[in-house]
């Protein structure tokens, strides 16, 4: 007894080509379910690093079709590419910028003063690559920007809305103030207790910045835009 007729068809040779087809469509619509569950729950900074930390993530939000694959593009752009247009809205950057500035504000603010008390611990010695090393052993996250683009690095999961609304407030500066923010590295730490103690650290001050910090520490205060995130 052979096979019938009516079976001939259905050899390997018939199947394979369509379970090839039907995985590669099944990925297909894997992937391009996923790069829209991303798309649209992403708030402001895209990538699975940030996965471990409790962000908010955003309720979905409706976009129709055009917005959500430019959306898309500008996503995957900015994820493995370069950002075009990282700071809009400054045409005229480094060189009027900084004049205007210079014209309208020919002396700091008061509250330099501040910010001199502060950062003073590293006037004479400088900030080294080293001090950021150390310093990253206590942080949660390091910020770095490069001519007015910026770059986050996760190391531990901060709690609330913090990272967020900090990193947020960051790229809210860069883009108010196009082509003025220097480049620059930090280390920051989420948690309010501050972690540099100035007896123990004294022969190494550490620059690592926080939300707190007291007279016997060197943790560098930051203000804490989450505030106006819950
Ligand atoms: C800093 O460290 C010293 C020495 O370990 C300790 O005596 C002091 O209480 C610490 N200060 C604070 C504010 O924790």
């Amino acid at each position: 007894m052979g096979l019938s007729p009516k079976h001939s068809p259905r050899t390997p040779t018939y199947l394979f080509p369509c379970v090839i087809a039907l995985s590669f469509f099944s990925l297909t619509g894997l992937l391009l379910y996923k790069v829209d569950d991303v798309v649209s729950r992403t708030g402001t900074v895209v990538g699975h690093n940030l996965e471990p930390t409790p962000w908010h993530v955003f309720p979905t939000k409706p976009f129709d079709e055009e917005t959500r694959q430019s959306r898309a593009y500008k996503i995957i752009q900015c994820s493995y590419l370069t950002c075009r247009n990282a700071v809009s809205g400054g045409s005229g950057r480094l060189g009027y910028a900084a004049g205007d500035a210079k014209a309208k504000a020919p002396t700091c603010p008061d509250f330099f003063k501040a910010i001199r008390r502060d950062l003073e611990p590293w006037m004479k010695t400088r900030i080294s690559e080293g001090h950021l090393a150390e310093a990253q052993k206590y942080a949660a996250f390091r910020v770095v920007i490069v001519g007015g683009k910026m770059f986050v690095d996760w190391y531990y999961a901060c709690v609330q809305s913090r990272a967020m609304f900090t990193v947020w407030g960051l790229l809210q500066l860069l883009r108010k103030y196009p082509g003025l923010v220097p480049d620059v590295d930090l280390m920051f730490d989420c948690m309010d207790k501050p972690s540099i103690n100035k007896t123990e650290h004294n022969s190494k001050p550490l620059p690592l910045f926080r939300y707190c910090t007291t007279k016997e520490h060197f943790d560098i205060p930051f203000p804490d835009w989450s505030f106006w995130g819950w």
